[in-house]
């Protein structure tokens, strides 16, 4: 085969240059379409794969721009910017890498408690801004109970990051039938009545929509915090800004949004929110590792080798 005829490799958002490196030593031509949309509608005609982060929205009508597809790769968890029944429809392969960032979300997890728990986000600030107010008491994570709404890899991860803070853990999943670990399984409803922090770790999918709505903020105890390093969908942000306001909830960290970048400012600029930018999968570790996976599952494809980061059904976290 001559190089022209190799299949071609479009890679449509950033991943890592040894995960790029890597891709090249194989048996394909790699179209960097990293550029934004016009150089990937560009490459969509002749693109036999194509690998994607979550800027890039692999809908139905993209498919359908690129007829050679054959094989999608998401360098990391969600797969909710893929239309998996298009795909499956074609016939077209989609791998993830669904584990490869799980330890940087469940630090950032911790990390986002600890800043709840202690005020740290006010503090930093206000000490930076020549202030010392030492007489606001923070609390502790020891004794405190942590409910996690989805208990896959990244729940599990946080909960073994936390049980020698001395926390209690439960979990509300309907996808688990048994205890894994020493979590409790719990209704939604027990877990909201007991949790001090509610984190979530659900995949986007039309169940989990809005799933934290009014209703259950109201169940949720005056005292606890929400913590979201999910998907900004499971969460109704106009009955978060309404429970924060109303003081129904003590405080929320969310790391993603129902649009992002958030356009929501009246939530952003609430004083008991603490905003980061998606940040849960992004250590040099996590894109390493996610990126690597799905080169490598990229290239067992390309040899009609059996692929390890399959997605089958819903791509749950
Ligand atoms: C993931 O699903 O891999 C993480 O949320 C990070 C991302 O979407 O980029």
């Amino acid at each position: 085969m001559t190089p022209a005829e190799l299949p071609t490799i479009v890679v449509a958002d950033p991943i890592p240059a040894a995960a790029i490196e890597r891709l090249r030593a194989g048996p394909c031509r790699v179209v960097d379409a990293t550029g934004g949309p016009d150089p990937l509608e560009a490459s969509l005609p002749e693109a036999w794969g194509l690998i994607v982060r979550s800027r890039t929205k692999v809908t139905r009508a993209l498919l359908d721009r690129a007829p050679r597809l054959a094989f999608v790769a998401r360098a990391g968890v969600g797969v909710d910017n893929i239309d998996l029944a298009a795909a499956t429809a074609r016939g077209i392969r989609v791998v993830n890498a669904p584990a490869a960032a799980s330890a940087s979300v469940a630090e950032l997890a911790v990390a986002l408690l600890l800043m709840l728990s202690r005020n740290l986000y006010p503090k930093v600030l206000e000490t930076k801004g020549g202030g010392w107010k030492r007489s606001d008491l923070g609390s502790e994570l020891s004794g405190k109970t942590v409910g996690f709404v989805g208990y896959g890899r990244i729940g599990r991860e946080v909960a073994r990051r936390l049980a020698p803070f001395g926390v209690r853990t439960i979990a509300y999943d309907p996808y688990v039938a048994a205890p894994v670990d020493a979590t409790g399984l719990c209704s939604l409803d027990e877990l909201l009545a007991q949790a001090d922090f509610v984190s979530l770790h659900a995949a986007a999918t039309p169940e989990t929509h809005h799933l934290i709505d009014g209703g259950r903020l109201a169940k949720m105890k005056r005292s606890a915090y929400l913590v979201n390093l999910a998907r900004g969908s499971l969460v109704d942000e106009r009955a978060l800004l309404d429970a924060l306001v109303s003081g129904r909830i003590a405080g929320a960290a969310l790391d993603v949004f129902e649009t992002e970048p958030p356009t929501f400012r009246e939530l952003l600029d609430h004083p008991k929110v603490i905003a980061t930018p998606h940040l849960g999968a992004s250590t040099h570790e996590g894109q390493t590792r996610a990126g690597l996976e799905v080169v490598e599952d990229a290239l067992r494809a390309l040899e009609g080798k059996p692929l390890q980061g399959l997605v089958r059904s819903t791509g749950a976290p």
